[in-house]
Formats: C-alpha cells, structure tokens, sequence
C-alpha cells in the first residue's frame, strides 16, 4: 500500500515534470497535456494513456523495424510476468546467453541446444524472430576454447561450432552476431584488434573464416559485426571508432561476407554523445555498405543524480538524443534493449548507484510499467 502511494507520486512527479524539461522534441510533452482536471486525475489519466499506447513491436508493419530484448530462454526463466511482457512488446527475442559457446559446446563436440530451442519455440508461438547471440567472443568461452593453441585446432573448432549452430537454426535466427568484440586498442595491438585466444591462434583472419563458415552455413541470414565503446567524446571512444572502421575496410576490400554493423548501445546517460564524431562514423561505415543495427542497448544511470523521474527523464532524453545520431544517418534494422525492465539488468552486477538506489537502464521500470526510456523508443521504432 505505502509502496503503490510512493510509486503514484513519482509517476505524478515525472509527468509533472516533463512540461517545465521541455521535453517536447521527445514527443514526451503529450502526457503532460489534459484538460484542466485536478492533479492526481491528470497523472492518471496520463499513465493509463501511456500503458495503452501500442506496444513497440506493432510498429514493424508501418516503419519496417522491430523491436528486441535480451533475456534468459523460457526453460529457465521463473519470471514467466516478464516473460509474457518480452511477447506483449517485442518481435525479436535475443538470449542474452543460451547460445554463447560455454553454453552450447562445453566439451568439444558435444552440443547443447536445450535454451536455444526453448527460445526458437517460443519465438514461434509469439510470431517473433530470434537474433543469433554470438558465434565468436573472447568470452564465455568453456576451458577447452581457452586451452587453444595451434591454428589447426582453432580452425577445426571454429568449423565445427558455427556449422553447427548456424545450420541448426538456419530460417529460425533471422540475423547472428558472428564476431563480438573484436576491437580492444587497450591492447596495443597495431591494428586495435583484441589480443584473444582466436587472433592468438589464427591471426586477424579468423574473422574472415568466421564469416565466411556461418554465410555458407546460413547463406539467408544477415551477418554482423557487433561493437560497444564508439558513441562518446572521449579518446577512448575515438581509438574505438578508428580501429573498427579500419577493420570494417579491411573486411571489405578482401570481400568478406559481412552484412552489418551491429552497434551494442551500451550508453551512460552522464556522459556527452559525440554528434560530430559518431555521425562521421556511421556515415563511412554505412558508405562502405553495411546496414546498421541496435542490438544491446542500455543506458547507465549509475552517476545521474535527481530523483527517480529525474533520473528516467535523463535516461530517455539520452537514448533520444542517440537515436537521432544513428537514424539521421541511417534508420537501423532492428532496435534491441538487453532486457526490459529494471527488474532484471545485468548492470546490477556491476554498477552501484552511490546512493544505494537500483539502476534504471531500461524501457520498463521494475513494476514493468513503461517510462519515459519507452516513449523515447517508440518514436523512433514509429518512424517511417
Ligand atoms: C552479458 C550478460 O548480460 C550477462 O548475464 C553475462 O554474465 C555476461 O554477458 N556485451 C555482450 C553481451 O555482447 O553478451 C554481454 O552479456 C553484455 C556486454
């Protein structure tokens, strides 16, 4: 009862607060538009509008793109409230890990697929499409992967892990991230690569052999690149954008059969989105011809101080502000969160707010009502 009384009033306090934050480039300002009624039926009346609003994934029909979370596989998932939400609002199911390698192959040769099929069964029954999430990392990775260290065994591993997969799921992924995280200039490789057990086995090619294993798998499925680290003004972000578009070049020019760039979007709503330099980025990276994707968004509030309504509208203003960056270059297939709610991040793990407060990184709060992050995203995933 206290707690439903609390939530009300931050509810009224964020719709209230929308006008004076001159949020109507957002889109945002219509909630806070209503006949002259007292205060507490205006909030209400605004929260029950934005509930009923259309979910995010209705907009696919009208503007050609959907909308994705990140999450555990069916089998697995005891939230099943949530579950049922990840159907209501979106038609792309990404697993956040049920297909990453130390889930799939955790000997060698020896497969499983038990979270991969509940996902792809359960996209079925929800008219949704599943993003394949990841063939190549340096992480999660078994023992066995570690231990690598001969070329040819990297090259047999590699075969067999992405034929497999690819093939298993081939017309059910719609789209495989087939290298993650490839750049890492922190390393001070020359050419910015990640110095992990793949390039330490097989050299820059095995991107190249990864690409050209999941097209031959799966010559349907649109294959991507997917980064993080490239959106800010800080030399860290500039050393990322180099080294990947120098990569994305190489790819090219020895014909690799890579389709998109698949941009993680993991944001902090405190630090200062490079305009300039970002859409430089995007634009020769769109020249080159890859399609760009939004595959992991997130946006950190670990530093934001306010209130929570505060806190949201930072967060929404943020991914606003970031969508326009990448939609003023190129609309992007697909727009995934990695996750829904608040309820569940995996921020939590890693960031705590010094206040003590929970992070609140995504388009649902943790009672999985919509914030203003949603409002932000449904009128970009609405634009035609
Ligand atoms: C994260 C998962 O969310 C966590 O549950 C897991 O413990 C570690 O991996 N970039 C990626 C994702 O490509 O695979 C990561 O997912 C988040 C960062």
């Amino acid at each position: 009862m206290i707690l439903a009384k609390r939530h009300q009033l931050s509810r009224r306090s964020a719709v209230l607060g929308l006008a004076s934050l001159g949020l109507a480039s957002l889109g945002l300002a219509s909630l806070a538009i209503g006949s002259p009624l007292v205060l507490r039926s205006r909030s209400a009346r605004a929260d029950f509008d934005l509930e009923l609003a259309p979910p995010l994934r209705s907009h696919l029909r009208t503007s050609g793109i959907r909308y994705g979370c990140a999450g555990a596989a069916p089998n697995v998932q005891p939230d099943r409230i949530l579950l049922e939400k990840f159907a209501t609002e979106a038609n792309i199911f990404v697993p956040e890990t049920s297909l990453k390698w130390d889930q799939t192959e955790p000997r060698p040769g020896e497969f499983n697929f038990t979270e991969g099929d509940s996902i792809a069964a359960f996209a079925a029954r929800n008219d949704m499409v599943v993003h394949g999430h990841t063939l190549v990392w340096y992480a999660a990775i078994p023992p066995w992967v570690s231990q690598i260290s001969t070329s040819q065994e990297a090259n047999a591993a590699l075969e067999r892990h992405i034929t497999t997969q690819v093939s298993r799921y081939r017309g059910k992924i719609w789209a495989w991230d087939v290298v993650n995280e490839a750049i890492e200039p922190e390393d001070h490789l020359d050419n910015g690569l990640r110095n992990s057990v793949w390039l330490h086995s097989l050299g820059a090619e095995y991107i190249d052999l990864a690409f050209r294993l999941a097209r031959t798998a799966d010559p349907a499925a649109p294959l991507c690149l997917s980064e993080y680290g490239i959106e800010y003004a800080t030399a860290s972000s500039q050393r990322r954008r180099d080294a990947l578009l120098a990569l994305l070049q190489k790819l090219r020019d020895r014909n690799t059969p890579i389709d998109c760039l698949a941009l993680q979007s993991h944001l902090e709503a405190h630090q200062i989105l490079d305009h300039r330099e970002l859409t430089v980025f995007l634009r020769s990276v769109v020249k080159l011809g890859y399609r760009l994707l939004i595959t992991e968004m997130d946006v950190n509030d670990v530093k934001v101080r306010g209130s929570e309504p505060e806190r949201d509208l930072a967060v929404a203003r943020h991914t606003a502000e970031f969508l326009d960056i990448v939609f003023s270059v190129a609309p992007p297939l697909s727009i995934a969160t990695w996750g829904l709610s608040d309820r569940y991040t995996w921020l939590h793990q890693y960031y705590k707010r010094w206040d003590g407060t929970p992070l609140r990184p995504l388009p649902l709060d943790a009672g999985l009502n919509r914030k203003p992050m949603w409002t932000s995203l449904a009128k970009y995933i609405a634009a035609q």
